[in-house]
């Protein structure tokens, strides 16, 4: 759908009138479920000796519900949000207590800035555990503190200002490559970049590296289209709760670690300390406080933990921002011509920031209450596990007018709040990467943008797909290119 076509004008029409025509429509994406029409009130949270009432019980049936919480996270959070307001629980078989989800800023608010003693992550208990094992992901408390201090500097503003010309190379490599005519999966074309990227900013890998380091960038693409398949469901299903890997990923894992193994072993061999700047040399050189190295398995999980959380939520991002420009032609002229002169005026940021609002790749977080806590009138027991809806929250008219509304407009001139916009989750576990995903997806947005011209492929909307704790979308960001400049 390369022309215009009325088509066009009949989405822009129907999305931006969604909350008022809700009724004819079954699914969150195509703009179903708004959060209600409360005022925004300040809402009590933290920890607290106060009697209080438990939040309310959605749906029955740990099995039920458990099942359908992992087919489709969006569609329960919305659910429950729209029967109990703010906060609810649900019964499920990953926990013996139930599991509560609130979806209000000042509840996200006080999880995030409670400390990591009161409310660490959950992170150590979801499905990327078996893969990465022990890292900063994975980890808590005092160890978790001494990993992140350990990785951040490679990660702060000025460090990635060293990226930036590896991102546009990648980026321009990668559109050199389209043809008009053509039909892409963006989502797939921007992991080429964010691959590439990540991959020389961690182990100091690009295109022309030797025999090993290509083994392990084959290795890497091998099992994450492994991780795409149906088997790959079942396997993750089976290690659900475990921290070892099962089945299919134990196969997966064990060739990609031969391959990770062998080029750490051959940077050890040559390492000259302080010769190289990616993250793998920073990390021979580094010491703990009893001045202990790290050993090769540390290494390994360390690696991949930023290898996989910091290149598919990034391209997947790039897929939802075009999934919804496509649709949304008005939005999407603007960020071409914005794209097309040197002061951009803000706008490509602000789609950044719009698309990850309506689309976060990581729907929910989790945390776990080391006391009991309040949420609003509800009090939930010390040790359960609190999921933030990430989804729900940004969905709420009460912060955003108008919330299923693509509106990039929404955020020009406009910093996001902390505790309102949360893609990049908060506090003392907020995304290592997000400095480097934002400036990988303003450069290929702007580039995507400058350069071509984009349309959709369908005009219904795509559906959010869940794979491991992402959501992604289902067609891959699907477009046709209509044109291509040099
Ligand atoms: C658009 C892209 C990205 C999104 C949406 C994203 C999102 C997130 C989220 C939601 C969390 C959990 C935060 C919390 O629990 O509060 C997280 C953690 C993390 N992310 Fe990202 N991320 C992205 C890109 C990256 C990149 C590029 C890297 C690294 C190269 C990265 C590395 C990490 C690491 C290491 C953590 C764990 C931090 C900790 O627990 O201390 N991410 N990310």
């Amino acid at each position: 759908m390369c022309a215009p076509s009325p088509l066009d004008s009949v989405v822009v029409m129907t999305t931006s009138t969604a909350a008022s025509t809700s009724e004819h429509r079954r699914h969150w994406w195509e703009g179903a479920t708004p959060t209600g029409s409360r005022e925004f009130e300040p809402s009590p949270a933290g920890p607290t000796d106060e009697p209080g009432a438990a939040p309310p019980l959605h749906g029955s049936g740990p099995l039920l519900q458990t099942v359908r919480f992992a087919r489709d996270q969006g569609r329960a959070l919305f659910e429950g949000v729209r029967r109990h307001g703010d906060v609810f629980r649900i019964d499920t078989l990953l926990e013996k207590r139930p599991l509560v989800i609130t979806s209000h800023p000042d509840h996200v608010k006080s999880l995030f800035t409670a400390g990591p003693s009161l409310a660490p992550s959950t992170a150590g208990q979801s499905q990327l555990r078996p893969i990465v094992g022990e890292s900063v992901l994975t980890v808590t408390g005092a160890r978790h503190r001494r990993q992140r201090k350990l990785l951040m500097p490679p990660f702060h503003g000025k460090a990635i200002a060293r990226y930036r010309e590896q991102i546009l190379e990648a980026t321009t490599r990668e559109i050199d490559g389209w043809q008009a005519g053509s039909r892409l999966r963006l989502a797939d074309s921007a992991q080429q970049v964010t691959l590439d990227v990540i991959m020389s900013g961690v182990f100091g890998i690009d295109y022309r590296s030797g025999e090993s380091e290509q083994l392990l960038r084959k290795r890497i693409r091998q099992l994450l289209a492994l991780s795409a398949s149906p088997l790959a469901r079942v396997s993750e299903l089976m290690a659900m709760r475990r921290s070892q890997p099962v089945g299919l990923q134990k196969w997966g894992l064990a060739h990609l670690d031969r391959a990770i193994l062998a080029v750490i072993a051959e940077r050890r061999s040559a390492h000259v300390p302080g010769e190289r700047h990616d993250i793998l040399s920073l990390l021979l050189d580094a010491r703990d406080d009893e001045g202990e190295a790290l050993t090769d398995a540390e290494l390994r999980n360390e690696l991949l933990t930023l290898v996989l959380a910091g290149h598919e939520t990034t391209a997947n991002s790039i897929g939802w921002a075009f999934e919804r420009l496509v649709r949304h032609p008005e939005a999407y002229g603007r960020l071409r011509d914005a794209a097309r002169t040197d002061d951009d005026g803000g706008y490509v940021d602000a789609t950044i920031h719009e698309s990850m609002r309506v689309r976060p790749v990581i729907p929910v977080l989790g945390r776990r209450v080391m006391a009991n806590w309040r949420f609003g009138d509800a009090v939930v027991t010390e040790g359960s596990r609190v999921l933030i809806g990430v989804l729900t929250l940004h969905h709420r008219d009460d912060v955003y007018a108008d919330p299923f509304r693509f509106d990039p407009d929404r955020f020009v001139g406009v910093k996001p709040g902390s505790s309102t916009w949360i893609p990049f989750g908060g506090g003392d576990r907020r995304c290592l990467g997000a400095t480097l995903a934002m400036e990988e997806m303003r450069i290929l947005t702007r580039e995507i943008a400058r350069r071509t011209d984009l349309g959709a492929i369908a005009s219904s909307p795509e559906r959010p797909v869940h794979r491991n704790v992402t959501m992604i979308p289902g067609r891959g960001g699907a477009v046709e290119v209509c044109s291509v400049t040099p």
